[in-house]
């Protein structure tokens, strides 16, 4: 008797925060779970979590997601992939004593946040078309709605990828490609530590990462949360500048160590 195959789902950034929740809870409805990151340390312990929680196996992927060839390798030795989350990111921005970010930061925000998770994307797309089905979600920000006067870059790589992920599932439409956008609010994350700021309306990683999930699954176009946070950031660009000046200005913030 042959049992059916584990289906199978790759994590980026599956060391720390919202990706570590993401891969637990996949994890606990018996994916087999590709784990990037950088720190393999981490990623040990996050294969110890999604272990405990049912997963049908772990493989690590401990490379920097700029370097395209560790990431082909890493794809093509993984096998089907049939959900590809792309949740690498970082935040960086204005320190305090700054007006705006540096352009060495601007630079490494838009290699990590957009171009990387680009290119990345690409690599997964080739995989899944040759076999003619997948889901693809990218993690992205309310930042991406709603542009953040102190973190500039950020919030333009965030920008991009949500305009990326729309435009990419109507490309996909009929390929058997399904594509979720997601645009989480504020998260309590390592990251979200470095925020040294206002984060209202603040869930839990587990939080963001149920609510992702589940419209990964159900191959929502746009996954935008919490209430009244999502609703009111698709509004900003909307309103004159200075109705958007004061939505912006409760939430202004500086980057710190975390
Ligand atoms: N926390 C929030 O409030 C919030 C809100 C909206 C959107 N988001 C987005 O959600 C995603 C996850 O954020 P988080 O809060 O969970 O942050 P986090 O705790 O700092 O985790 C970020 C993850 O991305 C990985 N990563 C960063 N740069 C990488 C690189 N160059 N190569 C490979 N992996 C890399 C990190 O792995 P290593 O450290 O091992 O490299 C880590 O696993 C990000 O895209 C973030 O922008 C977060």
């Amino acid at each position: 008797v042959s049992l059916p195959r584990a289906r199978s789902a790759i994590v980026t950034g599956a060391s720390s925060g919202i990706g570590t929740a993401l891969a637990i809870e996949l994890a606990g409805k018996g994916y087999r779970l590709g784990l990037v990151g950088r720190h393999e340390q981490r990623l040990t312990e996050t294969v110890g979590s999604c272990l405990a929680a049912g997963a049908a196996g772990c493989e690590i992927g401990a490379f920097d997601i700029r370097d395209a060839d560790a990431f082909t390798a890493f794809v093509a030795g993984f096998g089907d992939i049939d959900l590809y989350i792309s949740n690498a990111g970082i935040l960086d921005g204005r320190r305090e004593g700054e007006v705006v970010e540096s352009r060495g930061v601007a630079r490494t925000v838009l290699d990590i946040n957009l171009i990387a998770c680009v290119e990345g994307l690409h690599t997964v797309l080739d995989a899944m078309r040759a076999r003619g089905r997948g889901q693809i979600t990218l993690v992205t920000s309310l930042a991406g709605l709603s542009p953040l006067p102190d973190a500039p870059a950020y919030s333009a790589s965030k920008a991009g990828l949500v305009s990326y992920g729309i435009a990419l599932r109507d490309a996909l439409e009929g390929t058997g490609i399904g594509v979720t956008v997601a645009c989480p609010g504020y998260v309590a994350t390592p990251m979200g530590a470095q925020h040294v700021g206002n984060r209202p309306f603040e869930v839990t990683a587990a939080d963001a990462a149920h609510r992702i999930v589940r419209a990964a699954l159900k191959n929502r176009a746009l996954c935008g949360f919490p209430f009244p946070l999502h609703p009111a950031a698709h509004l900003t660009l909307m309103l004159p500048d200075c109705m958007r000046r004061l939505f912006t200005k409760g939430v202004r913030f500086t980057v710190g160590s975390g």
